[in-house]
């Protein structure tokens, strides 16, 4: 009889029951450990010796952890770092005391101390774990995982496969630099490095089959780079954005933009033939360019035409913006080399690069710098109620814009709405850009709202939310 229900219906029937006697994931939750500590990997690999890096479970990126959406998540952090870490599970709308934000959600975990994150996953889609503790340090030496949270029932593929981008900055031998934190790679683009590593590894191939379809969980898990990756001879169609659904659809371009930590899915249909070899190129940056990898076609074709199923997402389960009731919020970023003069300019107190450097205050969000993870909330918002944040990007730079808690939906660019209305936690802003972003704000708690690019964040970039 349970069979003509939906699982909607069976759960407003089972209202009587206690939860834990037959809901599926929360009898028992999926168990991680995460043990973050210094580690060597062969990053670079060929005669290069080793690098000395920070990694969960001596891995880099961390053990991949693979849920299914519904299930309970635990997950035991022991920290064996010298210094103080969380962690954070980018993305998932869980309760705010799960969120990993050191002093605003939890202690920080001290050198050789214990933390518990449990939690239900009610989204599938593709999201990452980093610290949220000195992040660029952390993260950019080596502390990031994937985190897939798989539908009820997946769209068919031949093969779902993450690909986890980190960006390093090497020194000839190999090893990190440790120049952490520099006025430079703050007040301009942030750390980008000098190394690209897909998975851990700078690759040379990826290796696919003719005619097989592949659903690509692209991570950015670096702190600054921007990836803009073209599948030459390829057309990739973008079918999540930061793990939520999206309608099916070619990029513009056919580039893929990727700001830091944002996660793109595609479906990518392996239209060469046998033997044949196809570069993936990021050139995001002018006169940067590079290869990422190639793309090599094995002697094996797998099917003569293409899969045809469909490769629409399910739903999340975000509510949706009542945007006849929303309430509109403005949100102006400023700062960063020539920040001060575009401030001033505005008839506000622009910081010199002097006072930018003494105080270590370089970016702004409403005027406001905030250093550490504790300050009294830039917005308080009402429970259940919508609103839009009318995000106006007054630097020269890109900021990759991410809200804890909640995704949103990006409305408009530039007062052009977006054609996709496409949901995201992480949104990539053009220097100058405006961006009109519209939630409900369901999740009660206080919320970090700041700039992905990690150095930007740690001098000034971040601001809290509070939802009562
Ligand atoms: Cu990826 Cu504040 O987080
Ligand atoms: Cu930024």
């Amino acid at each position: 009889m349970f069979a003509k229900h939906t699982r909607r219906s069976l759960l407003r029937g089972a209202a009587g029951l206690t939860a834990a006697t037959w809901l599926p994931g929360r009898s028992h939750a999926r168990e991680f450990k995460l043990n973050p500590a210094p580690a060597k990997v062969p990053l670079v690999g060929g005669q290069r010796p080793e690098t000395d890096v920070w990694a969960y479970n001596e891995l880099v990126p961390g053990p991949p952890m693979r849920v299914r959406q519904g299930d309970r998540l635990k997950v035991t952090v022991e920290n064996g770092l010298a210094g103080e870490t969380t962690v954070h599970f980018h993305g998932i709308r869980l309760p705010n005391a799960m969120d990993g934000v050191p002093h605003l959600t939890q202690p920080p975990i001290d050198p050789g101390g214990t933390f518990v994150y449990e939690f239900d996953l009610p989204d599938a889609g593709t999201y990452w774990y980093h610290p949220h503790v000195r992040s660029a340090e952390q993260v950019g030496r080596g502390l990031h995982g994937a985190l897939i949270v798989e539908e009820r029932e997946p769209i068919r593929v031949d093969r779902d496969v993450v690909w986890l981008l980190s960006d390093w900055r090497l020194l000839p031998n190999a090893q990190i630099s440790d120049d952490f934190r520099n006025m430079h790679d703050m007040a301009h683009n942030g750390r980008v490095g000098n190394t690209v590593t897909m998975n851990g590894r700078v690759r040379e191939s990826f290796a696919v089959r003719s005619g097989e379809r592949i659903r690509l969980r692209l991570i950015n898990a670096a702190n600054a780079r921007i990836f803009g990756l073209e599948f030459t001879g390829h057309k990739p169609k973008v079918i999540a954005y930061d793990g939520q659904p999206v309608a099916p659809h070619e990029p513009a371009d056919g580039r893929i933009i990727l700001g830091a930590a944002m996660r793109i899915d595609l479906i990518l249909d392996m239209t060469g033939k046998p033997g044949e070899r196809f570069q993936v190129v990021d050139n995001f940056y002018r006169n940067l360019e590079y290869r990422l990898l190639d793309l090599v076609y094995g002697t094996e074709q797998l099917r003569d035409k293409l899969l045809d199923s469909p490769m629409t997402l399910p739903p999340n389960t975000m509510p949706e913006p009542d945007m006849k009731t929303a309430e509109r919020h403005e949100v102006t970023l400023n700062g960063g080399m020539m920040g001060g003069m575009m401030m001033r300019e505005r008839g506000m107190a622009g910081m010199s690069m002097m006072e930018m450097m003494h105080t270590g205050k370089i970016w702004f969000i409403n005027g406001v710098a905030m250093m550490g993870h504790v300050m009294d909330p830039m917005l308080t918002l009402k429970r259940e109620r919508t609103y839009i944040l009318a995000m106006n990007n007054e630097t020269a730079w890109w900021h990759p814009m991410h809200l804890h808690g909640h995704a949103f939906r990006v409305m408009s660019r530039n007062g052009v709405p977006t054609r996709l209305r496409e949901w995201q936690d992480t949104v990539l802003m053009s220097p100058r850009e405006m961006v009109e972003i519209a939630f409900v704000a369901d999740n009660p708690g206080d919320w970090m709202f700041h700039c992905h690019i990690l150095e930007h964040q740690e001098s000034g970039m971040m601001g809290v939310i509070r939802v009562t």
